[in-house]
């Protein structure tokens, strides 16, 4: 969870924010009206946000799948710049903060290429496999449970076409992946994902100390 980038001074983060971020207005709006929630640290960074939309374009992602999407800033990050026809599938357990999200993707204009799916993710992963989707998503974006990380990884595996990408959020998880005092089953869930994505030769890894780190992961 981090709505700035770890470690960076705030005045480096405000010229950040000023100079390199052109975040559009409806993003802002979301970005402020969910900043009057008590869970407003669960948004992404806008500087992530940003880095999300030119990888998206870059990848000429039209497949995207979410994992955790709370109010719908990096859902609507992405499906707004979608080539026609492109779609995101998002998987929350929330319907009252993706309700949130909604209203703002219809004023946007991208709802019709946003598809939500309330429950557990992991169900909605495994219902995606069953319905055949195996190996058709181009562009996967992980921000749900942490202690399910492995979990999603290995099902994504299986979802995400070859040459596809996965990113995956909160791989510092402020920090603590590398304080020895903290194992709770959210920091192992990091540190087991972090690990095995090292080992993994099916997979071209890049860890980027974006926001509260962020891991690219591209399937050979
Ligand atoms: C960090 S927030 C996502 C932030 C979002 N990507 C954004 O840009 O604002 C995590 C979200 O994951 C959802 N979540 C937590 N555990 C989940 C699970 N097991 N399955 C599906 N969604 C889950 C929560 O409801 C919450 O909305």
């Amino acid at each position: 969870m981090a709505n700035t980038t770890l470690g960076l001074p705030t005045d480096l983060h405000d010229y950040l924010l000023r100079v390199a971020v052109r975040e559009p207005a409806v993003l802002r709006r979301l970005r402020a009206e969910t900043a009057s929630m008590p869970e407003a640290n669960m948004q992404i960074a806008p500087e992530q946000g940003a880095l999300m939309t030119l990888l998206a374009e870059l990848t000429g992602a039209r497949r995207c799948l979410e994992l955790g999407t709370f109010t719908g800033y990096s859902a609507l990050a992405v499906a707004l710049v979608l080539p026609p026809g492109g779609r995101v599938v998002c998987c929350d357990m929330s319907r009252e903060w993706t309700d949130v999200g909604r209203r703002f993707w219809a004023e946007a204009g991208v709802d019709d290429r946003i598809e939500v799916r309330i429950g557990p993710a992991l169900d909605s992963l495994d219902a995606m496999i069953n319905e055949g989707a195996s190996d058709s998503v181009d562009f996967a974006f992980v921000d749900a449970a942490k202690e399910e990380y492995p979990a999603y990884y290995e099902r994504l595996m299986r979802l995400v076409r070859r040459g596809g990408l996965m990113l995956f959020d909160n791989v510092f998880w402020g920090g603590d992946v590398v304080n020895p005092e903290v194992d709770d089953s959210d920091v192992r869930g990091i540190r087991e994902l972090n690990e095995r994505l090292a080992a993994d030769e099916r997979v071209t890894v890049a860890m980027v100390p974006l926001a509260d780190g962020l891991t690219l992961v591209r399937r050979r």
